[in-house]
């Protein structure tokens, strides 16, 4: 079974010269991001150099031929900032350090010119709605005590009620419990209570504060100074809140969130604040770019952040909370597609990142969300994963790949409670308490854990790796064609070589049967099988690529994308 006709030979195939950051290269003045495949590391969990157990920048400086060779154009990094790891990182407490556990500037310098030289950009996490609650600012504000100016660069409230022992508002946290939590004063009396949309440890900023918006204009400066590349911005959409903070009058709000605009999140004020930093970036040479995380009711929202004057990019999470199915994808491509025109922004497609259950599980469960606790039908659910991945990269615009997708792992749905560390587990009612399952260390070789995460074998993982995975590391595909990693190596190198795939702003459907996708543009097809069956269908065509291999003439295989050149 092969999976690319068009071979691509050695991993460098058709790959440009590597440009130095600051000097785009030919063909790149309409913005090399408008269909970037860019990859997310996740620090912690991708390459230990120092065996501690706890993945590191030079870890990930060894490995960028491994990301090189996958073919992708820019890497985005998790934070890895000076922090207690309350959230995993971001919580941070100081934003131009670098947290001795992921190593120094010096080593953050070395991999920024080290990817630069192999042709690789790096964008990195800038965490704008809240700091660590050790940040100095916070210390000092909690010191200082109430009518501190230090207080206004986050948001301190009275409380409620006759001693004022209720939270000032109804907002609830995103990880569960009230967003308040009540402070004591200089002498041990009850005090005010500050506002934190995530954990108790991550107090909001006050973005009305100019000493908050001054900061970070110079923590941006700071990293583009450094030679950065970009900046994936941590929920864009929080940054403003409603004047007033008015109440919800609602419960389990984490219900209404990705159905109405709340009054903390996606309020119109954000804009302003990118508007801002855009001109900043504009400043620099190179096409550095900003990618919105940004959690909205609708993709016309999303649309919003990355209008001209704002942000290049946002994730489309319609697209990724969108199941296996084909009437489904199809709304909601047309919807994304039609929702970014008019503002001239590519899309921005996503699968898997560090906050959902890897979507090797979700597709091998039944329809649920993306915190999933149960591994589901695995081979389904992969062969599935490698179809919708192929599906997602033909598409027009950028796509983001997560770490270890690329090896088609699952989510570990089992980890034992005294491992885990997501915030939100520990907290009642919270959203996202499954995440450490997409968070486990990645295999790269060996047989024995930590199968080259670290150095040494039977060296520390901070989260245990299953045993299946060392049938699943990277030596272990390497090299055989039915592997999921080379079909990811062989999408991304037929990608460079078809303009057609990540272009353009539209796509042309194709009239199928039930359950089957299939679209044109250019001389390019792709046909998406989202059935159990193999369906009919004649394409008149050469076979590029296949996420189930060869396909029978007339015959496209049971949940299978094909590429074609027509
Ligand atoms: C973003 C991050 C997530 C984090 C949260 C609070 O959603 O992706 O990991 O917990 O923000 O910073």
């Amino acid at each position: 079974m092969t999976q690319a006709a068009t071979t691509p030979g050695t991993a460098d195939a058709g790959r440009p010269a590597p440009a130095p950051a600051g000097t785009p290269a030919a063909g790149e003045s309409r913005g090399w991001w408008r269909d970037a495949v860019i990859y997310q590391v996740y620090p912690r969990s991708f390459a230990d150099a120092n065996g501690d157990g706890m993945g590191d920048l030079p870890g990930i400086r060894a490995r960028l031929p491994h990301l090189r060779d996958l073919g992708v154009d820019a890497v985005w990094l998790s934070p890895f900032y000076a922090s207690p790891q309350a959230d995993a990182g971001y919580d941070v407490a100081d934003y131009r350090a670098v947290d001795p556990m992921f190593g120094t500037l010096l080593d953050a310098d070395a991999l920024i010119r080290e990817a630069h030289a192999l042709g690789l950009r790096i964008i990195v996490d800038l965490v704008p709605n809240h700091s660590s609650d050790q940040h100095e600012w916070f210390q000092r504000a909690l010191r200082e005590g109430p009518g501190s100016p230090l207080r206004d660069r986050y948001h301190f409230r009275p409380g409620n009620g006759a001693d004022g022992e209720l939270p000032p508002n109804d907002w609830e946290s995103i990880f569960g419990g009230p967003a308040w939590t009540r402070t004591a004063n200089p002498d041990g009396t009850p005090g005010e209570w500050y506002l934190h949309l995530f954990a108790p440890e991550q107090p909001d900023f006050n973005w009305e504060s100019p000493a908050v918006a001054d900061e970070f204009r110079s923590i941006l400066r700071f990293w583009l100074d450094m030679g950065v590349d970009g900046f994936r911005v941590d929920v864009a959409h929080g940054l403003v809140k409603a004047a007033g903070l008015p109440d919800l009058g609602a419960h389990d709000q984490l219900k209404l969130l990705g159905n109405d605009v709340m009054p903390f999140f996606d309020q119109d004020g954000v804009h302003e604040i990118y508007r801002a930093w855009r001109r900043i970036l504009d400043e620099y040479p190179g096409q550095r770019v900003l990618v919105a995380e940004a959690w909205t009711p609708t993709v016309q929202r999303t649309a919003n952040y990355v209008r001209p004057d704002e942000m290049h990019q946002a994730f489309n999470f319609q697209y990724l909370g969108t199941y296996w199915d084909a009437d489904a994808l199809r709304r909601v491509i047309d919807e994304s597609l039609d929702a970014m025109r008019p503002v001239d922004a590519p899309t921005t497609w996503v699968l898997s990142n560090h906050d959902v259950t890897r979507h090797a599980t979700r597709f091998a469960n039944p329809p649920g969300g993306t915190q999933l606790r149960e591994p589901g039908d695995r081979a389904l659910g992969l062969r599935r994963a490698r179809a919708a991945t192929l599906l997602m990269l033909a598409l027009p615009g950028s796509a983001y790949l997560y770490q270890g997708e690329e090896l088609g792992l699952p989510d570990v749905t089992d980890l034992p409670d005294e491992v885990r560390q997501d915030p939100s587990y520990f907290r009642a009612s919270g959203q996202d308490g499954f995440r450490d399952g997409c968070r486990v260390p990645i295999p790269w070789s060996g047989t024995a854990a930590p199968y080259g995460f670290g150095p040494a074998e039977g060296g520390p993982s901070w989260l245990p790796q299953p045993a299946e995975w060392a049938g699943l590391s990277v030596a272990a595909q390497t090299g055989d064609p039915d592997s999921t990693l080379e079909l990811y190596r062989s999408a991304l190198a037929v990608r460079r070589q078809h303009p057609a795939l990540g272009a353009g702003d539209a796509v042309e459907w194709l009239e199928t049967p039930p359950g089957v996708l299939a679209f044109r543009r250019d001389d390019f097809l792709c046909t998406v099988n989202t059935t159990a069956e193999p369906v009919e269908f004649a394409v008149d065509g050469a076979l590029l690529l296949g996420s189930a291999g060869e396909q029978q003439p007339g015959l496209l295989a049971p949940d299978s994308t094909s590429w074609w050149a027509v």
